[in-house]
């Protein structure tokens, strides 16, 4: 893409999230337009958008009905800030909500992202400790390579390095435990890795004290890290664990939520209920910003009392509830539910599953991991020593935009979850595109790696 000096300059005086601008203005995206399946950008070069813009496209871009929606909400009210009183829109949206989540997860609260919402939840679950006879119950426990956000609270929480030393300290009561990924070449058996890394979590509380331990926050899915998918006896496990020691299991289903994993949300697909789901991304198609947080209806009762007690829940955010996000909420959950698009997802995401693995021929695949239509591929040099192979993965980065293809690459791993309305034929387009592109970062990582070397020997028989 060629940037004329206007747009040059401007990008200057903006950022685009976790990359670094001087490399970012050498191969610029800058986007024009969406619909469906594509974006294209300001030079009408199409590129087929294989995950969601950024897991949030759940019904593709531009979906009419969710347009539509938000259409008859403006011309009703496009603002009510959740203070002097609700709208009834949002009100309506507690209800679908609630309805969908699994258990008595009912206790809605909506805003406008991901951040807000888990940020949100572990302040809820301080608040209530603190309400229900249990003041010294504070800490967390979340999973290195985990991400929840980048507010202060979400970040202490994240276990993401990059992301989080430039602005360290973080807050204090927030602790780390490893994915079972992080152990698997230690045990003979997945099963058995999952079964460590949920025990560790006990252990950790055990040692910290359960008295002092207030939450485990985790993603069922683990984006960052891989698509780090764990076994549903893992989940078993961690219910467990947590119910025993009094401890609130926080489900943030930010990316995992809304049909992607073959069920509205991963805590059905794994067939367990945590005590507060996060969510956000997919709930709105990227129509417009959102976010919730899903309790249990009895954790909510700890913040009803009469006006002298205060124990209401202390909280807010003036853009919260939004009347628009509300509309546009109700819309998305409706197709889902029906279309039945998040078991649909259930046979697409094993035809897309299938494609990847054909990738295995070239040698530098270790795994192909994920549920639903949300799946990722571990990139290795080989796989004999399955060292890690980053400089594929970023070459990939930039084939794939040269290919006319969005996904996500880390640059270890690759990333994608199309819309939940692909067809094979969809997914046929972007597993073609994905194959071109990898074969040719292959290439070119193999032909830079051999010209180093060519370069480096000629220097050593020179000197
Ligand atoms: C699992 C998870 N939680 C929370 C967040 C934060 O959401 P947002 O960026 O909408 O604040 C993200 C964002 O990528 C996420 O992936």
């Amino acid at each position: 893409m060629k940037l004329d000096l206007r747009r040059e300059n401007l990008l200057k005086h903006t950022f685009v999230d976790f990359q670094q601008m001087s490399d970012f203005v050498q191969h610029p995206l800058i986007l024009e337009r969406a619909q469906g399946l594509y974006y294209w950008d300001i030079e009408g070069r199409r590129y087929f958008d294989a995950i969601g813009g950024i897991f949030v496209a759940t019904l593709g871009h531009g979906h009419p009905r969710l347009l539509e929606a938000m259409r008859r909400q403006m011309e009703k009210m496009t603002f009510a800030p959740p203070l002097h009183g609700i709208a009834g829109v949002t009100l309506d949206f507690v209800e679908k909500l609630g309805s969908v989540a699994p258990g008595n997860l009912r206790y809605v609260k909506s805003f406008s992202g991901g951040s807000e919402a888990t940020e949100a939840a572990m302040k809820f679950v301080r608040q209530y400790f603190k309400q229900t006879g249990h003041p010294g119950k504070y800490k967390f426990i979340s999973r290195y390579q985990g991400y929840h956000g980048g507010t202060a609270g979400a970040m202490s929480a994240s276990g993401t390095g990059a992301r989080k030393t430039p602005f360290e300290p973080h807050m204090g009561g927030y602790l780390k435990v490893f994915p079972p990924t992080y152990y698997r070449g230690r045990f003979s058996s997945w099963e058995e890795c999952n079964r460590f890394a949920a025990q560790a979590v006990e252990d950790v509380i055990l040692h910290e004290d359960p008295e002092t331990v207030a939450g485990v926050i985790l993603e069922p899915v683990g984006n960052t890290g891989g698509i780090i998918t764990p076994t549903p006896e893992y989940f078993r496990m961690l219910r467990e664990i947590c119910t025993r020691h009094n401890v609130m299991l926080i489900f943030d289903e930010v990316i995992t939520g809304f049909g992607k994993t073959g069920a509205m949300f991963a805590a059905q697909t794994f067939g367990v209920t945590p005590d507060i789901i996060c969510c956000g991304k997919g709930l709105s198609s990227g129509v417009v910003p959102i976010g919730a947080m899903i309790a249990r209806e009895d954790m909510a009762d700890a913040f009803w009392g009469r006006p002298e007690d205060q124990v209401q829940f202390a909280h807010g955010h003036t853009f919260a509830g939004n009347p628009l996000a509300s509309a546009v909420g109700m819309a998305v959950i409706d197709e889902i539910t029906e279309n039945a698009l998040d078991r649909q997802a259930n046979g697409l995401g094993e035809y897309l599953a299938a494609r990847l693995e054909g990738l295995k021929k070239y040698g530098v695949v270790r795994e192909v991991r994920g549920k639903g239509i949300l799946r990722g591929v571990e990139l290795v040099r080989d796989t004999d020593s399955l060292e890690p192979f980053p400089e594929l993965g970023t070459a990939m980065r930039r084939t794939a935009l040269r290919n006319g293809l969005i996904l996500r690459v880390d640059p270890t791993w690759f990333a994608v979850a199309p819309a939940l309305i692909a067809t094979e034929a969809d997914l046929d387009e972007m597993c073609a595109l994905i194959e071109k592109s990898l074969v040719e970062a292959l290439e070119q990582v193999r032909g830079e790696a051999c010209l180093t070397i060519d370069t480096c020997r000629s220097t050593a028989v020179e000197a």
